[in-house]
């Protein structure tokens, strides 16, 4: 059997092949509007505040696990210095696709977000981490290096499924169907179907109690609730050592 990040990596990259809607980048008009100056970071059918991302021409921004074209390439048309890291190849090839036919500098990295050690400390000033800490097994690890390679002041923006994902079934009963809150909290994909798909329902507490432990104060909160109730996700705004 492979090792989990293997599996995830081969799992994102089927996903990519079949197609998946977040594999599929930024728009002309996204790139050209971040280009005069109107940056708009998707987040679902919201987007990431202006005020969390003001100043960022010029900045040193890592997108951790953040390929698929469409982060990076907005970035980079405002101004950003950007290094793109994800684990998989086929996402990273939608970020060098669109460097190309765009113009735009940007620095792609393959790597697992576990293990940031081929970057110095203190060298990015944003992280912008879109869901994908549902892949790793404990996000603390993560946050850890985040913060290390943060300089002082630096700012983390990462977004992550609320645990409502993973405590309910839906129930088919002949009519209307309904949830059920059948899992206990975490969840973690194994536990249920042996299948090839590793997904961890982490809690609220790993999420924003790791942020704190690992010394960020959270200054910004925000959420998108999907159609389907169940899937509701959430966006924090941390910074290292404010100033
Ligand atoms: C849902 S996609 C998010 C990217 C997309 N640009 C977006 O806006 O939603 C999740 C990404 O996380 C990456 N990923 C998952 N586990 C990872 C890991 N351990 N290290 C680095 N990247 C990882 C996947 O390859 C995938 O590109």
């Amino acid at each position: 059997m492979k090792n989990i990040f293997e599996q995830v990596e081969k799992n994102i990259d089927d996903l990519v092949a079949d197609g998946v809607d977040w594999a599929a980048g930024a728009s002309k008009e996204q790139l050209q509007s971040a280009r005069t100056g109107k940056l708009r970071l998707p987040f679902f059918d919201r987007s990431v505040p202006d005020e969390w991302i003001r100043g960022i021409w010029g900045k040193k921004v890592l997108c951790l696990a953040g390929a698929g074209g469409l982060q990076g390439p907005l970035l980079a048309a405002a101004g950003a210095e950007v290094t793109v890291f994800d684990l998989s190849e086929k996402m990273l090839d939608k970020d060098r696709e669109t460097a190309k036919s765009e113009n735009l500098q940007i620095k792609i990295v393959k790597g697992n977000m576990c293990d940031l050690s081929l970057f110095c400390d203190g060298c990015f000033d944003y992280i912008i981490n879109p869901p994908s800490l549902m892949y790793v097994p404990q996000p603390r690890v993560v946050f850890r290096e985040c913060y290390r390679v943060l300089g002082k002041g630096g700012v983390f923006i990462m977004a992550a499924p609320n645990p409502i994902n993973y405590v309910c079934d839906y129930v088919e009963d002949g009519k209307d169907g309904y949830y059920k809150a059948v899992h206990k909290m975490p969840f973690y994909s194994r536990d249920y179907d042996d299948a090839d798909w590793i997904e961890y329902g982490h809690t609220m507490e790993e999420y924003l109690g790791g942020l704190i432990a690992c010394g960020f104060v959270i200054n910004g909160y925000l959420e998108c609730q999907m159609e389907d109730i169940t899937e509701l996700y959430f966006m924090t705004r941390a910074v290292k050592d404010p100033v």
